[in-house]
């Protein structure tokens, strides 16, 4: 799977990254952030040579049951080492270490029944375990950005949750002016409501049309759909960037804050996939903390695990899907760029200054 890194640092709002986070991959120290070049890594794995100790493992959680058990561990002081077949859980997990450094927090990916080893002591250990027994963890590898054609053209019809504003906007807008495709763009906002998406529709160059709807209303993301396709046509792509992200310290978040990032995110994507009919390409906008973490955001990163695995199960109906995991600035030619990957089956890191496979 190849995972391309671009660092970028910036406050959330809530503290500056500390050094943990900032720890630079091989050769990091040459990039001056400011300068705006991209620098990708890739991954792989390599054999886990430090001690293990053997640990017993929350098995393959439900969301509910994970934050049950966070909860515990910071109220007791106690490990939390949590055994899953995928990594959706890595980024809430090293969010809450980042915030809570005395514990000792593990993530053990295994597909059978393993032993479950952790390296010793506080600090977040993130191991997979192979068939045989074997233990891994993952490092860093400079890649080039692969070039490549944007896979979409004129006959196309992309569809854009949070298309409307932001970001999303600014790749949708992007994306229109280099292939000629046509958008079909959503959020929750009304443009008669609010000058800023009036604004930026206003500012779109090439076909599109846009409704109102809420990603968590199954319902009213398909009505919206329908009148998106009757003028534009059938919706042919889709780039799920629709969210939101308030940081927020793990130990201060309520179940409806978690809630309100989880479900534009993962039922967001759902109902986006179950009212278009076979996509040649979706594309979902998670972020560098979905998978690396950061301090105050662990309900941001369990938000955009938990839509990276749901994506990734998509794959096995949709023939490209790419997750896209941001770091605290995008950029829309980096976006085009990666559009035009042609292997779009997997996940890309885009962030800056970052350790990618933080081990501690
Ligand atoms: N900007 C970055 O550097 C960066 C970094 C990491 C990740 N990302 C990801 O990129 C995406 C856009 O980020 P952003 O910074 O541009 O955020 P933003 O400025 O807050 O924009 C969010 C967009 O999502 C829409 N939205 C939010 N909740 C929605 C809902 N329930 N239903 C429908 N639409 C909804 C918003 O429109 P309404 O308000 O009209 O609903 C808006 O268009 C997010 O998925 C974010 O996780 C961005």
């Amino acid at each position: 799977m190849r995972s391309i890194i671009r660092a970028v640092q910036r406050d959330h709002g809530c503290r500056r990254p500390d050094a943990a986070q900032r720890t630079g991959p091989p050769g990091s120290g040459e990039e001056d952030p400011a300068s705006g070049v991209v620098r990708c890594f890739g991954e792989r794995p390599v054999p886990y040579d430090e001690p293990v100790e053997e640990s017993g493992a929350l098995v393959e959680p439900s969301p509910g049951e994970l934050l049950a058990a966070a909860r515990g561990a910071v109220a007791e002081g106690s490990p939390l080492i949590v055994a899953a077949r995928s990594d959706a859980y890595a980024g809430f997990l090293r969010s809450l270490w980042l915030e809570h450094p005395e514990l000792a927090v593990g993530l053990v990916m295994t597909t059978g029944d393993v032993v479950t080893p952790v390296g010793p002591g506080p600090g977040y250990h993130e191991l997979s375990v192979d068939e045989r027994g074997g233990v891994w963890r993952r490092e860093s590898v400079p890649l080039e950005l692969p070039e490549g054609e944007i896979p979409l053209g004129p006959d196309d019809v992309v569809l854009v949750s949070g298309g409307g504003k932001g970001f999303g906007h600014a790749c949708a807008k992007a994306l229109g002016e280099a292939t000629g495709a046509r958008l079909a763009l959503f959020g929750r906002s009304e443009p008669d409501d609010d000058p800023a998406l009036a604004a930026d529709l206003g500012a779109l160059t090439t076909d599109y049309a846009y409704e109102p709807a809420d990603l968590g209303d199954s319902l009213a993301v398909a009505h919206a759909v329908r009148a998106l396709e009757e003028r534009l046509g059938q919706v042919t792509a889709i780039v799920h960037a629709g969210g939101v992200n308030r940081p927020a310290r793990f130990s201060e978040l309520k179940d409806g804050e978690i809630a309100l990032h989880v479900a534009p995110k993962v039922g967001g994507l759902e109902a986006l996939l179950a009212v278009v009919e076979r996509p040649r390409l979706v594309v979902t906008f998670g972020s560098a903390a979905g998978r690396y973490g950061r301090a105050c955001g662990s309900h941001v990163a369990l938000a955009n695990g938990l839509m990276r695995d749901r994506a990734r199960k998509a794959g096995s109906l949709v023939r490209r899907v790419l997750t896209i995991e941001w770091g605290s600035e995008g950029r829309c030619d980096l976006f085009l760029r990666l559009l035009a990957v042609s292997d779009l089956s997997g996940t890309v890191s885009v962030r800056t200054g970052e350790d990618p496979h933080p081990q501690k």
